[in-house]
């Protein structure tokens, strides 16, 4: 956005819990239009203090506890900032005035789809129906952002986005993890048989989206983003044993996630007619890019592997 926008003022809120990590900001920490503020959006003093500062005039919430298998652990930590922050959000919205809050939801806000089905999809108007407390906690998001355009007239947008991957991906998150336990020769822990699907998006692609929504959205409207993208979890750790030339008797099927969903799979004509979007990425060449910044940021991900992340890792994988 800086890079696009150069007269834009980009502030940046962030709690930095365990998968925030400043240095992923170095790069344009100095640059004048940008600004670094450390807070919960569940906190409301700061966030009226900051509203009050900047006057922002659209709100993007990126801000998500966001993995399923900590949700499972823990799930009161997701009502909270899913939930309640995206509420403390547009209230500071509502009472400084804004020209767009927009919410950044997930596909799996509809649940999931038959591995036989391959014809369906979820489009916009897809009944909500959700299997872990962090879809639930996105979808209970997603309706109090619809309700504060009906109650309040608050001009939102919602983008409800399929699997993101890319640089700076946290490694709890199937490619980064398996991408980094690949580079240090560990098990590649692959979930029931692997045959679950995922809709995969580059996330520059998922960024580009945002930018359109923001820009050019129609306000109330929900935009589903992905497509065409779809991948079975085993393939795409052989691929990734494959582009690192490893063997693939690294790869160990574990104990499958509790309601684990099967497929995923987003329709998206609605953003594609009405913003001209498309995903641009193709997954050969996206996962070749990541691939290549994991392997020139060793420094950025070894730090996360070898800190708090180990605790969280033997909870999770060990006897598994
Ligand atoms: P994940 O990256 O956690 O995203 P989501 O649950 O939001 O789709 O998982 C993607 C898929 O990969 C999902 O089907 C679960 C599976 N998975 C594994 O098989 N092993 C793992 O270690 C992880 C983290 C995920």
């Amino acid at each position: 956005m800086l890079e696009k926008y150069p007269d834009y003022r980009i502030i940046c809120l962030d709690k930095l819990t365990y998968a925030g990590n400043l240095s992923t900001l170095k790069s344009v920490m100095d640059n004048p239009n940008f600004r670094f503020v450390k807070a919960d959006i569940c906190d409301r003093n700061a966030v009226e203090t900051l509203f009050a500062e900047e006057k922002p005039d659209i709100v993007v919430n990126f801000a998500a506890e966001s993995h399923v298998d900590r949700s499972i652990e823990t799930p009161e930590i997701f009502l909270q900032t899913n939930i309640i922050g995206t509420a403390v959000l547009m209230d500071a919205c509502r009472k400084f005035g804004i020209k767009r809050y927009h919410q950044v939801s997930t596909d799996e806000v509809y649940g999931d789809l038959p591995i036989d089905r391959p014809d369906l999809f979820f489009t916009e108007n897809t009944p909500l129906h959700t299997s872990s407390p962090y879809s639930s906690s996105k979808a209970g998001a997603d309706l109090l952002v619809l309700a504060y355009y009906r109650t309040y007239n608050l001009p939102v947008t919602i983008s409800r986005c399929s699997n993101n991957y890319g640089p700076y991906h946290f490694p709890e998150k199937l490619i980064p993890l398996m991408i980094a336990n690949a580079l240090n020769d560990k098990p590649l822990p692959v979930y029931g048989e692997g045959i679950n699907v995922r809709d995969w998006l580059y996330v520059k692609d998922h960024c580009k989206a945002i930018d359109l929504i923001i820009h050019n959205g129609k306000v109330g409207e929900v935009y589903n983003v992905g497509g065409h993208n779809e991948m079975r979890n085993i393939d795409i750790v052989k691929l990734i044993c494959k582009e690192l030339g490893k063997s693939e008797d690294l790869i160990t099927f574990v104990k499958d996630r509790k309601g684990h969903d099967m497929r995923y799979a987003i329709d998206p004509t609605k953003i594609h007619n009405e913003l001209g979007w498309l995903p641009e990425t193709k997954f050969e060449d996206g996962i070749k890019k990541t691939i290549r910044w994991y392997l020139d940021n060793r420094e950025w991900w070894e730090e996360i592997v070898s800190g708090e992340y180990r605790n969280y890792y033997e909870k999770m994988y060990s006897n598994r």
